[in-house]
């Protein structure tokens, strides 16, 4: 038969978060599915990469006061590592922000344009005039129009459960800053769905599960609501071509993603994306989590059909991850991230579990972590890998590290187990890799039945070949067991190849016997779990918590913007988003050493110091700055700053404010004032 070719994807994880163990849940299965085909001689390509587009990425800059690149850039070197770190074996990791993501975006909507499936119609939207942006739902808050709890998100209310539009919010205001938005119209670019519903009313059954297929068809006894893809400026995105301060909005270029890393890869082999993406021949599967149908199953077909590119041969949708029974909960300590799991936890372990418990439906899958503990260990410790460990140590102790020829039970129970083989193949082909487990332990039961029954701790006394011939016999049985397992235990596999003398083994490999050689050094395999490691990981989880909400939550960095209050709007995030400066505009700013003559604290104010600073003029300036939260008045007093000198004078609560001193935020949001270096004359001009 000819090998396949087959393209798989998992869905690209958002550059601003942080994996955990239920996005786990996805790239793990990928993985176990895309090294099985592998191992069954196909070719098969495995990409994903970073989403780095949309609001919260830019919204997330500013507050660090970085660039949105380098918080990717950053974010990306991480995510990498983590991936390594779980074994994970992508052909290419990329990055939607690409210029091959950027062409392809463009390119596809502007042949959708040609074809007059783009309209425009004008939307209203909250706007913050503070922020200077319009405000996705994740970004305002107010009150529940049903229930009027407060601070609840423009989306939908956690309190009630109630969904809405933001416009709908009482009293709202914007998450970023706090001031109160204004309802604002803007021309917005929608992808209009309801040409291709006989398209995708026949598409959706045929390429993705019947209860994923059913929950999308529910939408088609209305008529299709068009699909907005664009957003305003400012937005960390891809320009729309042709249009003025307008992006695509971030799920338009993600899937689109998909296509620009296969195009990078396949660059760095000398062929085309059309060589594989367009390729007849060749699969193409995403696997994605439910919560994303909507986007892989109905957007993304019709974008590519309509586009003139091929679509998804199928959509593999699972289910969400629970710990213990429940959501994850960051206050119980069970929404765990990937790099608080390896700082207590063998990666290996998590894969051998996700894969006992992963059966290639839709359904919602359980981590409990008491199960987690004794499944590793009884199973893969103590079942399988204890095969290997008591085979090879005796080998090596007794009988000189070499392999004899294997008894004739041994050699049955080999055959039965190699009858095996097909069963597991079409387990993992299903994605049904609980099965594979079974399967596996059925085998490992056998062959620990036939161990004890022939004790070679005892028959080693009396007979030195037959032992020899029964651990052969051990060590051949597992590593046929070995090899099944290959896909899920890759670096557990390699050492075992090593064991034995191979290398790159694949599932034809398992009907070769391994006799009359000698084997390697048994290096250890896996590790038994410790509970009590699990228990540090989920209180070390809950300090991450802690962690977190003084570093990052909104409210902290929303004080954080009202600290600058004395800052005018444009400049409270002067880099990300500031367009380009011409020179001229640049020297206009005043900016002077000023003397620190007097500093108090400012009654009723838990924010502002009051400044007098000497600018080397007649009177000193008065100036309200938002940085108590790092500096008391006598930190300041006799000290040096740097202010700028020629803002208009802006009224406060307090007082007149009669310039600005310069400092920066820290990650946490502690600020620190501008210095100069050297004692410097009050007054001078820094150019
Ligand atoms: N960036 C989008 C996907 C764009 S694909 C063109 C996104 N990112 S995500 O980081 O939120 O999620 C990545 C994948 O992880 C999604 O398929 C999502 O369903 C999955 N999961 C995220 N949390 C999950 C669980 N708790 N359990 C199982 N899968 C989960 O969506
Ligand atoms: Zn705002």
């Amino acid at each position: 038969m000819n090998p396949r070719k087959i393209i798989v994807t998992s869905a690209l994880p958002y550059a601003n978060g942080a994996l955990h163990l239920g996005h786990l849940v996805e790239y793990l299965q990928t993985d176990f599915w895309v090294r099985y085909q592998k191992m069954m001689g196909n070719q098969c390509i495995y990409v994903c990469a970073d989403d780095t587009h949309g609001t919260p990425i830019m919204i997330r800059a500013r507050k660090e006061g970085i660039t949105p690149e380098t918080l990717i850039a950053r974010s990306y070197e991480a995510r990498v590592k983590e991936f390594g770190a779980f074994e994970m074996g992508f052909d290419k990791y990329g990055s939607t922000n690409s210029e091959e993501n950027r062409k392809l975006s463009q390119g596809i909507y502007l042949r959708l344009n040609e074809k007059g499936y783009i309209s425009r119609r004008a939307v209203a939207q909250l706007y913050c005039e503070h922020c200077g942006m319009f405000l996705p739902g994740r970004f305002v808050k107010g009150e529940c129009p049903k229930c009027h709890a407060k601070d609840q998100y423009g989306d939908g209310c956690e309190v009630c459960g109630a969904t809405y539009n933001a416009g709908e919010l009482e009293a709202p205001y914007c998450a970023v800053c706090g001031e109160k938005p204004v309802m604002r119209d803007s021309e917005q670019l929608f992808f209009e769905l309801e040409p291709f519903r006989d398209f995708l009313a026949k598409w959706i059954p045929a390429h993705t599960d019947s209860a994923t297929a059913g929950k999308l068809l529910e939408w088609f006894n209305e008529p299709l609501r068009g699909w907005n893809i664009s957003r305003d400026k400012p937005y960390f995105g891809f320009e729309i071509p042709g249009e003025k301060d307008k992006y695509f909005y971030v799920w338009l270029d993600a899937p689109v993603g998909y296509m620009a890393t296969l195009e990078q890869w396949a660059a760095e082999r000398g062929e085309t994306l059309a060589d594989w993406w367009q390729d007849p021949k060749a699969e193409v599967y995403h696997f994605i989590g439910k919560d994303i149908a909507r986007f892989h199953c109905l957007f993304w077909p019709a974008l590519l059909e309509y586009s003139g590119y091929r679509t998804p041969t199928e959509v593999f949708v699972h289910g969400f991850l629970s710990v213990n029974g429940e959501k994850m909960s960051k206050s119980k300590g069970t929404f765990i991230s990937a790099k608080t799991y390896l700082e207590h936890l063998p990666a290996q372990a998590l894969r051998f579990y996700y894969a006992c418990k992963l059966n290639g439906t839709v359904d919602d899958m359980d981590l409990n972590l008491d199960d987690f503990v004794s499944r590793v260990n009884s199973d893969l410790v103590g079942k399988i890998t204890n095969l290997a460990s008591r085979g090879a140590q005796m080998i090596n102790k007794s009988c000189g590290g070499v392999l004899g020829k294997m008894d004739d039970e041994s050699r049955a129970l080999l055959a039965a187990c190699r009858d095996k083989v097909p069963e597991v193949l079409a387990a993992y082909e299903k994605r049904d890799f609980c099965r594979v487990m079974v399967l596996v332990r059925e085998m490992a039961d056998r062959a620990n039945q036939l161990f004890d029954a022939k004790m070679p701790w005892k028959l080693v006394k009396e007979d030195l070949e037959a032992t020899r011939s029964v651990l052969t016999g051990t060590l051949n049985l597992f590593r046929v067991m070995a090899i099944c397992l290959k896909p899920i235990l890759p670096q557990y596999a390699e050492k075992v190849e090593q064991l034995f003398g191979e290398s790159n083994t694949v599932f034809a490999d398992i009907n070769k016997d391994i006799e009359e050689i000698r084997i390697g050094a048994y290096e250890h395999l896996a590790a038994r779990v410790d509970a009590k490691a699990v228990a540090a990981m989920v209180e070390a989880s809950k300090e991450d918590l802690k962690a977190t909400t003084k570093t990052i939550n909104e409210k902290d960095a929303k004080k954080a913007v009202r600290q600058l209050a004395t800052k005018p709007a444009e400049t409270v995030f002067p880099e990300p988003l500031a367009p380009e400066m011409s020179f001229n505009d640049f020297v206009k700013a005043d900016l002077r050493v000023a003397q620190v003559v007097a500093a108090e604290i400012v009654e009723g104010s838990d924010k502002l110091l009051r400044l007098t600073l000497d600018i080397g003029e007649a009177k000193p300036r008065n100036v309200f700055a938002g940085i108590r939260s790092s500096y008391a008045p006598e930190d300041l007093l006799g000290k040096q700053v740097v202010m700028i000198a020629n803002l208009p004078p802006r009224k406060m609560r307090f007082g007149i404010s009669e310039g600005m001193v310069l400092a920066s935020t820290d990650p946490d949001g502690s600020f620190r004032v501008m210095q100069p270096l050297t004692p410097t004359a009050p007054g001078a001009r820094l150019h």
